[in-house]
């Protein structure tokens, strides 16, 4: 019987599955109900006590091991290790559609602007989120207690540091640190301590724009306006600059554009007017220049602001300012086949 069960031992030892058929034949064959480990087990009752323990230890190693074995393939076929599961592997078919995301409307629009200015040699600045009264409101052209300052309701840290209101206050460090001719575009976060709407949000991006060189006149101002309207809505875009106050510049104005979805007939977005307002802009103050050690005798610029959420809304007809911050994924999702 000793010899049997060696023989059988030495079967399961060399047993090698290649598929799960193989593998269930050999473990009914050993461990199954009518198996040889059963028929062992039966025999094993009449073996003579002098030989008894040796074959009750010769049978439990049996056991064992095509336990072991019958585990081992199992484990690998279901992991589908196995060679003849790789074979089944058709290389030649196309590949299961792989998800995108989608850029974000803002950042969409925000590389618009970059790339419509890039092409006319504007480069891209950035400043700090939290900012010194110096550089958002003082060297502005805000003197200390201006009505203006009223103008942004402002989200203070400290005495003198808040977040900053505006991407003016670029301006400002750009000007303080580099020398003319300055030809530059800054996209950034804004905080305003405004009650949140439609139409009102205490957080929103613009785009600064500033260029400061010898002989910058209000003519190159508005060409360059005109430049990026047409750019951005469509070359029959028409543009009209209305007289405006800001602190920093001397004159301002404010920008309208033709509505783009009326073409300037009058319709529910532009309130029957036919104009759309986009940005504000003008000649930089010469006390802004001084402020920030450029000779305004020798030199002369304009800058301008934009509002990114504004022109996004217009550009893909969205109603609500909130649908911008709130991460929900019906909105995000419709931007998915936006290059830019
Ligand atoms: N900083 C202004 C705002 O936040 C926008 C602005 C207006 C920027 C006129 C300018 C400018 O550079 O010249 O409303």
């Amino acid at each position: 019987m000793i010899e049997k069960i060696n023989k059988l031992i030495e079967e399961v030892e060399q047993f090698k599955a290649e598929n799960i058929e193989q593998l269930e034949k050999f473990r009914i064959k050993i461990l199954g109900s009518k198996g040889s480990l059963k028929e062992l087990f039966q025999d094993f009752k009449t073996v003579g006590a002098e030989t008894k323990k040796e074959v009750g230890q010769a049978i439990n190693t049996l056991k064992v091991k095509a336990e072991e074995k019958v585990a081992f393939y199992k484990n690998h076929f279901e992991n589908n290790l196995s060679s003849s599961s790789y074979n089944h592997i058709d290389l030649t078919l196309p590949s299961g559609n792989t998800p995108v995301g989608s850029m974000h409307p803002i950042s969409l629009i925000r590389n618009e602007i970059a790339d419509i200015f890039g092409r006319i040699g504007y480069v891209i600045a950035e400043g700090p989120e939290i900012e010194d009264d110096w550089h958002n409101f003082t060297a502005l052209n805000f003197p200390p207690n201006h009505p203006a300052r009223d103008m942004q309701d402002t989200f203070f840290i400290e005495k003198e540091i808040a977040l900053r209101t505006h991407t003016s206050s670029v301006q400002v460090r750009i000007m303080e640190t580099t020398p003319p001719p300055i030809r530059i575009i800054m996209p950034g976060r804004v905080y305003r301590n405004e009650a949140i709407s439609a139409r009102a949000h205490c957080f929103f991006h613009q785009v600064e724009g500033l260029y400061i060189a010898e002989k910058v006149s209000f003519a190159d101002l508005k060409q360059t306006l005109l430049y990026f309207a047409k750019e951005m809505f469509g070359e029959n875009t028409n543009i009209r600059l209305r007289p405006s106050y800001f602190p920093f510049t001397e004159p301002s104005a404010e920008m309208d554009v033709s509505c783009p979805f009326c073409k300037g007939s009058g319709c529910n977005i532009c309130k029957g007017s036919g104009w759309v307002e986009i940005l504000g802009c003008g000649m930089v103050d010469p006390n802004v220049l001084e402020n920030c050690n450029i000779n305004s005798d020798q030199y002369s610029g304009f800058a301008f602001g934009m509002g990114i959420e504004r022109i996004t809304m217009l550009k893909y007809q969205i109603n609500d300012l909130r649908l911008f911050s709130e991460n929900d994924i019906r909105f995000l999702e419709q931007f998915k086949s936006v290059l830019l």
